[in-house]
């Protein structure tokens, strides 16, 4: 990686200005909101212990979900400064603004090694809009500034983007953290040069969403095997019925070209050769967006390339799960992006979990690199308690997807080069 990082600085005495991804997901009990997943908070400990040991002034600022220039209780860093401090085992001061006299007071008071979280960025409509003024009243207290919010990296946004410009007109350095550095590394160079076979996994629930993914791995990856609602628009494309399965009529052309790209890569190309299909039917219970919810009847096996009329396709069947694992046995690299069914429903997360094994054990067994590209197969691979046995799991999720589809992610273009 040609960007500096938190390696090369020497930040004793200075205010290191912090940009970290701690959008976490919380859940309000009691009239209290609680953090359900800490895995962002953790990801960031080495970063700030070396920020520390090195005696930094530690500011740290982030976004919590998207409350739109407001201020929303239900959004406040202030949970996560008492989940930070317990991590770190000492005071996380927390500062209800990010921005003003409270936090140039509160920095002023701070001494070498001090850590302190601001509140939430976006309660500030001028965060999103990238405002360079605001960009500038956040800097007030930056001398140096430090991006380690992969997960953010791909808005170019005041606390992503513009704080940095602002610190490195000034002379300043804009430095990657260590999770950066590790993300950039993984979903990165080591994918660039990959040990081969190299196996890719895709799936989730639109061709639309990982097109792009498709066509860039389609010129490096030796096996793509593909999953998910995504692959009823290939089987459309293929001529097969797809009943009443997620499908991308607009997209079977997209599907088709993707087929044939492969072909004259050479690269093999696998889709699912069985299925697990259910009858939807609507129940009179609401769910939390006030739709209708939806129970599965007449689950079952399907090995036919064609859905019957009244059922959708939901997992991945028997024979896929034997004939990928095969595959997944034979690479050096793998990269996973999306899941292989409906898998937040039990009975329908077997083709998942059963990839999830079968990655785990090639990294166990045989060595092979595995790199799980965030989002929903981080959360399907920590489900099944198996997150901490494959290389590497993004704390990015449209970042990952952005970052794999070649994009220069604005909150890394605006570090320093080395
Ligand atoms: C995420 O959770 O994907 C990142 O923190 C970015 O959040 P955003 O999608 O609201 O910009
Ligand atoms: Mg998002």
């Amino acid at each position: 990686m040609a960007k500096l990082t938190i390696r090369d600085l020497d930040v004793r005495g200075k205010r290191v200005f912090l940009r970290v991804d701690y959008n976490v997901p919380l859940e309000e009990k009691d009239g209290q909101m609680l953090i359900t997943d800490d895995t962002r908070i953790v990801a960031t400990l080495p970063t700030l212990k070396l920020l520390m040991e090195k005696g930094g002034k530690l500011i740290l600022t982030a976004h919590l979900g998207r409350p739109k220039g407001k201020r929303d209780a239900t959004m406040s860093l202030k949970p996560v400064a008492a989940r930070l401090s317990a991590l770190l085992g000492k005071p996380v001061a927390f500062v209800d603004d990010c921005i003003g006299d409270k936090v140039e007071k509160a920095v002023g008071a701070m001494k070498d090694g001090d850590v302190m979280l601001l509140e939430n960025v976006r309660y500030y409509n001028e965060e999103e809009k990238n405002d360079p003024a605001f960009a500038e009243k956040l800097a007030k207290v930056a001398d140096v500034y430090v991006n380690d919010a992969f997960g953010a990296a791909h808005r170019a946004h005041a606390s992503t983007e513009g704080v940095a410009r602002v610190v490195a007109k000034r002379g300043g350095k804009c430095a990657a953290g260590l999770l950066m550095e590790r993300e950039l590394k993984f979903l990165g160079d080591e994918l660039d040069k990959p040990a081969r076979p190299f196996v890719v996994i895709l799936g989730g629930a639109k061709v639309s969403d990982k097109i792009k993914v498709i066509d860039r791995l389609l010129e490096k990856a030796d096996t793509i095997l593909i999953g998910g609602a995504m692959a009823y628009t290939f089987r459309l494309a293929q001529g097969y019925k797809t009943g009443k399965s997620l499908v991308e009529p607009d997209k079977a052309d997209t599907a088709r070209a993707a087929l044939e790209k492969a072909e004259v890569k050479k690269v093999k190309f696998l889709l699912p050769v069985d299925d697990v299909v259910a009858v939807p039917v609507k129940t009179d219970k609401l769910d939390k967006k006030g739709k209708p919810v939806i129970e599965w009847q007449n689950a079952r096996t399907n090995t036919d390339m064609n859905c019957p009329d009244d059922a959708a396709g939901l997992d991945i069947g028997i024979a896929t799960v034997a004939a990928y694992s095969a595959e997944i046995a034979k690479a050096k690299t793998i990269l996973w992006n999306g899941p292989m069914g409906l898998f937040e429903n039990k009975q329908f997360a077997i083709g998942t979990n059963a990839i999830a094994l079968a990655v785990v054990d090639a990294t166990q067994k045989n060595g092979a690199k595995s790199i799980i590209g965030g989002g929903d197969s981080v959360k399907a691979l920590n489900k099944a308690k198996l997150g901490n046995q494959v290389t590497f799991m993004s704390t990015g999720g449209g970042a990952s997807l952005e970052f794999l589809e070649g994009a220069v992610l604005p909150g890394v273009a605006a570090l320093s080069d080395k």
